[in-house]
C-alpha cells in the first residue's frame, strides 16, 4: 500500500479558497509551431487584485513541462535572481501594481500523449486546456476566476498546416518566408484560459450559415479531415437545432460572427467548449448513416447541443474555482437533455437518461469515490469529471424546474444571466438567482449540493374507506459516504398521481385544499418523516410514485405483484409504466440470482411472463417505450443491489431470464420482427428509430435461441443491412455463436479503414459471452487498428470489458485483475487521465465474494506500490484502499 512520504500527492480543498493576487487584462499569444518543438510567446498585461487580503503577494504563475527561455517584466530582461520556477509554478516576488510580462517557452507537442495542452493527433497541431492544461502551454494563472481577452497569432509552414484556428474572429494574415505563414485571432470576450484552443493542420471544412433571431449573421464550420467531409451533415442540422432551441426556451443567441466545431481522432472526453471553437471527439461529429447507428446519432445530436449551450452557460457566465464544475456542467446536461426531449421522444429520453444514472451514478455514489455534486476536496480535478457531477448535477437542476415550474424555472435563469454575465461564480450564485426571482426558500436544498449518496424514499399507503381518505407517509434517509457519517434530510420534490382500479388517474385533493386536480402534482418533502393526505379518494388507489423521476433517489414502496401490472399496463406516465416493469423484472432476477448460487432451477413466473407478453402486445405503445421495458438492466446495475457480488450467477441468472422470455415469447416476438423489419431506405426521425429499437430488441431475443433458423435472420439482416443500426444490432446477436466468426471478420475487411466502425468492432468482443475474455481482449490490443495511444480505442476494447463484462473480468482466476493493473500502468505513462478512468474497474472490489475479493486487492495494492504513478491513478486507488 502506498506509504504517506513527502511525494504523495495532497488534496485542495473548496474552503482554501482565496482569490487571486493579481488579474490579467489583455494576453497576446504567439505560437510558432514545429515538427520538433514549439514556441510560446506570451504578453500579459496584469494589475493587481484590490480583493486579494495581501497587497503585496508575490506573482505566482502555474506552468508545467515547460522550458522557458526569458521573462521580461516592464521590457526589462528579468535575470534568474528575479524570479524562481519550480516543477509546477513561475514566481515573481517583487512586483509592481501593473505589469507588462512578457514570457517565451518552448513546449514539445510532438511527444505530448496526455491529449492535455498542446497536442498533435495525425499529424495536426490541437489544444485541450480544461481543466488545467493551458499552463503546460505557458505560465499563466491558470484558474477560472482570472479572465482576460486574448489575441493569438499562429506562425506555422504553410504546407504542412495550411488550416490555423484560434478562438473568435480572424483579423489578419500573412505570408513569411521559409515558406511559413501566420494567422490571427482577437476573441473580444474576456475568458479564462480553460477556454483556450488553437488548431493547426490539413483539414476540410463544411459551411453553412444561421442566423439569430435578432438578425445576427453567424458562419457556421465544421473542421474534419478531407476524408470524413462527408460525415459531418447530421452535425451541422444538429448545431442549428440548438441554435434555434436556445432562442425558443431560454432567449440566448449566439455572440460571434463564427461558430466553429473541429473534430479529432484523439480526445479524452466526448468534446470541449473553446470560446468560438469547440473541438470534439470523431466519435461526437462524424455519422453516415452507414457507419454511425441511431445511437450515435442521438450522442451526436446531444453533444453538439451541449457544447454550444456552453456558451451561455459556462462561458458567459463561468466557474469561480473547479468545486463549482457542476455549475456549468450540471445545468448544461439538463439543457441538453430537454433539448432531446424535445426533438425526440420525451420519455424515452427521460428514461435514458434514469438508466445512466442509475447504473453509473448511483453506483459512484455507493463507492469509494462518493462526492457530492460539488465537492469539498480533490487530489486531481481531471477525476471530478465524473457521471456525479454531470448526471446528478443535472437532476439537481431539474429539481428546481419541478418545484417551481417551467416558467419560475425560466425567471430564475433570466435573473442568473442579469446578475452574473461576465463573471466567475458559484453554485449558491445560481440558486440564489433561482430563490429571488421566484420568491422561494431554497436554503434546505443547498444540501443537495453537499451531501454525497443517493437517499431512500419510503413510502407507504393508508386507506381509510370510511373517510375516503389516502395517507401517505414519505420517511427519508441517505447511506453515509466517505468522509460523510450524518446526513440532514433533504429537500425533495415526490411527483406523484393515484391510480383507480382500471389504472386512470384519480382527482388528486389535499386535505385543507377546496378542489381536486386532475393528473399528476409534486409535493415538497423536507422533513425526515412526513405525512399527506389525500380526500375524496374513492377507493383505495394504486400510488404512482416519482413520476417522470422527479427526484435523484431510490423509491421503496410494497407494491405487491397486481399493482405493478396495473402500472405496467396502465400508468399515464410512461417512466412510472416502465419503473413497475423493471420492479418485477428486477425481483425476479433476484430470485433468479439467488437459484443459481444455491445451484437450482431458473425458471421465469407466470405473471411476469404474461406482463410482458401484454406489453409485446400492445398497439397503442410507442415501439421505443415497448423496447425499453424488454431491456433488461446491465449485469454491473443487477451488482449493486447485491450484499455480496457472484458475478457468475448474475450472468445466468440474467441470461436464464433472456432465454426464458425468448422461448415464452418466441411467436410474439417473431411477429414484431416481421412487422418491422421492412422499413425502406434508412431515415433518422424518432419514429423510424423507435422502429428499428424495438426491431432490434426483438431480434437479440430471437438471437438467443439455439435454432438455426432464428441466426439465420440475423444472418440475412447483416448481409443486408443499408445501414449500421442493424448491421450492428445483428452482428451483437451473431458473435455469441460460432456464426459469428465469418460475420466479425467481413466486418473487419470492410470498415478497416473508419477508426469509429473499428471501435464498435472491438467493444462488440470485449463485451460478448463468447468472446470477451482475458485472453481475448490481449490478442485484440495487438491488432493493426489497435492503439494504446488512443482514448477511443482503449475505451472501446479495454474499458468496455473492465467496466461492462462483469463475468469476463471477474474471471475466477483473478486474470481480469492482473490484466487490469498491467494496463492502467501501461496507460499511465502516456496519458494519466485515461488510465484512472480505467482504475475505476476497481470501484466495487469490496461487495465481491471473499475469493475476487483478494484478488482485487492484491491488483489494487501492486498499483498503488508503482513507483511514478500519476496524480490521477494514484487517487483512484489510494481512495479504494482506504
Ligand atoms: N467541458 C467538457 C464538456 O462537458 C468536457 C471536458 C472536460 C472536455 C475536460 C475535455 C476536458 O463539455
Ligand atoms: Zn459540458
Amino acid at each position: 500500500m502506498a506509504k504517506l512520504d513527502v511525494n504523495t500527492p495532497q488534496p485542495i480543498q473548496l474552503k482554501d479558497y482565496t482569490p487571486p493576487a493579481f488579474l490579467i487584462d489583455k494576453v497576446d499569444l504567439t505560437f510558432d509551431l514545429d515538427e520538433d518543438h514549439s514556441r510560446v510567446s506570451s504578453r500579459l498585461v496584469l494589475h493587481r487584485n484590490p480583493d486579494h487580503p495581501d497587497a503585496r503577494a508575490p506573482l505566482t504563475l502555474d506552468g508545467k513541462e515547460l522550458t522557458l527561455e526569458s521573462v521580461k517584466l516592464d521590457g526589462e530582461i528579468l535575470d534568474g535572481s528575479r524570479y524562481q520556477t519550480d516543477a509546477e509554478s513561475l514566481t515573481i516576488a517583487a512586483m509592481p501594481d501593473n505589469a507588462i510580462l512578457e514570457i517565451v517557452t518552448v513546449i514539445h507537442p510532438e511527444t505530448n500523449t496526455s491529449l492535455n495542452g498542446l497536442y498533435r493527433s495525425g499529424g495536426n497541431f490541437y489544444t485541450q486546456c480544461e481543466a488545467e492544461g493551458f499552463r503546460k502551454i505557458t505560465y499563466y494563472l491558470d484558474r477560472p476566476d482570472v479572465m482576460a481577452r486574448f489575441t493569438t497569432t499562429i506562425v506555422a509552414d504553410k504546407n504542412k498546416w495550411p488550416v490555423l484556428l484560434s478562438n473568435g474572429n480572424r483579423v489578419g494574415e500573412g505570408t513569411l518566408d521559409r515558406n511559413r505563414h501566420w494567422v490571427k485571432w482577437v476573441d473580444p470576450f474576456k475568458k479564462p484560459a480553460y477556454l483556450f484552443a488553437l488548431v493547426g493542420g490539413k483539414l476540410s471544412r463544411l459551411a453553412d450559415r444561421y442566423t439569430t433571431s435578432s438578425g445576427r449573421e453567424v458562419a457556421l464550420e465544421i473542421w474534419v479531415e478531407p476524408a470524413d467531409l462527408d460525415k459531418c451533415d447530421h452535425a451541422m442540422a444538429s448545431l442549428k437545432k440548438s441554435m434555434l432551441w436556445d432562442e425558443q426556451r431560454f432567449g440566448l443567441e449566439y455572440d460571434l460572427d463564427t461558430y466553429m466545431i473541429v473534430a479529432v481522432g484523439d480526445f479524452n472526453m466526448g468534446a470541449m467548449e473553446n470560446k468560438g471553437l469547440n473541438i470534439f471527439n470523431t466519435k461526437y461529429v462524424l455519422a453516415r448513416s452507414d457507419t454511425a447507428t441511431d445511437v450515435d446519432f442521438d450522442g451526436i445530436e446531444a453533444v453538439i447541443a451541449h457544447e454550444y449551450f456552453h456558451n451561455w452557460t459556462g462561458n458567459r457566465v463561468t466557474c469561480r474555482d473547479w468545486f463549482q464544475l457542476s455549475l456549468k456542467e450540471g445545468l448544461t446536461v439538463f439543457r441538453d437533455q430537454e433539448f432531446s426531449a424535445d426533438m425526440g421522444s420525451a420519455p424515452v429520453q427521460r428514461i435514458e437518461a434514469v438508466r445512466t444514472l442509475r447504473t453509473h451514478q448511483f453506483a459512484e455514489d455507493a463507492g469509494p469515490m462518493a462526492h457530492p455534486i460539488r465537492p469539498e476536496s480533490y487530489i486531481e480535478i481531471n477525476n471530478f469529471y465524473t457521471v456525479t457531477v454531470y448526471e446528478k448535477g443535472a437532476e439537481v437542476v431539474r429539481m428546481y424546474q419541478t418545484l417551481l415550474g417551467r416558467d419560475g424555472f425560466r425567471r430564475g435563469m433570466d435573473l442568473y444571466f442579469k446578475r452574473h454575465d461576465g463573471q466567475a461564480v458559484t453554485c449558491d450564485d445560481f440558486r440564489a438567482a433561482m430563490a429571488d426571482a421566484n420568491d422561494y426558500d431554497l436554503n434546505q436544498f443547498a444540501r443537495w449540493y453537499s451531501q454525497a449518496g443517493t437517499p431512500t424514499l419510503s413510502v407507504r399507503g393508508q386507506y381509510d374507506a370510511a373517510a375516503a381518505s389516502y395517507t401517505l407517509t414519505v420517511s427519508q434517509t441517505c447511506p453515509a459516504t466517505p468522509g460523510q457519517g450524518e446526513k440532514l434530510p433533504m429537500h425533495i420534490p415526490l411527483a406523484l398521481g393515484l391510480l383507480g382500479p382500471d389504472g386512470a388517474d384519480l382527482p388528486l385533493q389535499l386535505a385543507g385544499e377546496q378542489e381536486a386536480l386532475a393528473g399528476t402534482r409534486v409535493l415538497s418533502v423536507q422533513e425526515a418523516s412526513q405525512s399527506f393526505t389525500f380526500i375524496n379518494v374513492p377507493v383505495a388507489p394504486v400510488p404512482s410514485l416519482l413520476r417522470n423521476f422527479s427526484a435523484p433517489v431510490k423509491l421503496d414502496f410494497p407494491y405487491s405483484r397486481a399493482q405493478l401490472a396495473l402500472q405496467m399496463a396502465h400508468d399515464s406516465d410512461a417512466f412510472c409504466r416502465w419503473e413497475a416493469g423493471q420492479t418485477m423484472m428486477l425481483q425476479d432476477l433476484q430470485t433468479l440470482i439467488e437459484a443459481a448460487r444455491a445451484g437450482g432451477e431458473l425458471g421465469l413466473k407466470d405473471d411476469f411472463v404474461s406482463a410482458m407478453r401484454q406489453v409485446l402486445a400492445d398497439d397503442a405503445l410507442d415501439p421505443a417505450l415497448v423496447a425499453l421495458m424488454l431491456t433488461l438492466p446491465a449485469e454491473t446495475y443487477l451488482a449493486d443491489q447485491q450484499s455480496e457480488i457472484d458475478p457468475d450467477a448474475i450472468r445466468a441468472a440474467r441470461e436464464a431470464m433472456k432465454l426464458g422470455l425468448a422461448r415464452a415469447l418466441r411467436s410474439e416476438f417473431k411477429a414484431v420482427y416481421s412487422r418491422l423489419q421492412d422499413q425502406g431506405a434508412y431515415r433518422f426521425d424518432a419514429q423510424s428509430v423507435a422502429r428499428r429499437s424495438l426491431k432490434n430488441v426483438a431480434l437479440s431475443y430471437l438471437a438467443e435461441l439455439d435454432e438455426p433458423a432464428m441466426l439465420e435472420l440475423a444472418e440475412q439482416q447483416f448481409a443486408r443491412a443499408d445501414n449500421m443500426t442493424d448491421s450492428q444490432a445483428a452482428l451483437t446477436g451473431l458473435v455469441n455463436w460460432a456464426e459469428g466468426d465469418a460475420a466479425l471478420a467481413g466486418f473487419a475487411a470492410k470498415w478497416a479503414e473508419e477508426a469509429l466502425v473499428m471501435d464498435k468492432w472491438f467493444t462488440l468482443q470485449a463485451i460478448s459471452r463468447r468472446l470477451g475474455t482475458v485472453a481475448k481482449v490481449k490478442a485484440l490490443m495487438q491488432h493493426p487498428a489497435f492503439a494504446l495511444t488512443n482514448p477511443n480505442k482503449v475505451r472501446a476494447l479495454v474499458g468496455a470489458f473492465l467496466h461492462s463484462n462483469l463475468a469476463g473480468f471477474h474471471a475466477a482466476d483473478g486474470s481480469g485483475y492482473e490484466f487490469a493493473a498491467d494496463t492502467i500502468l501501461a496507460v499511465d505513462k502516456l496519458n494519466p487521465q485515461m488510465a484512472a478512468r480505467l482504475a475505476g474497474c476497481f470501484n466495487r472490489w469490496k461487495k465481491l465474494e471473499p475469493g475476487r475479493r483478494a484478488g482485487m486487492r492484491s491488483a489494487l495494492e501492486r498499483v498503488a506500490a508503482h513507483a511514478g504513478l500519476s496524480r490521477d491513478v494514484y487517487e483512484i486507488v489510494s481512495k479504494n484502499l482506504q
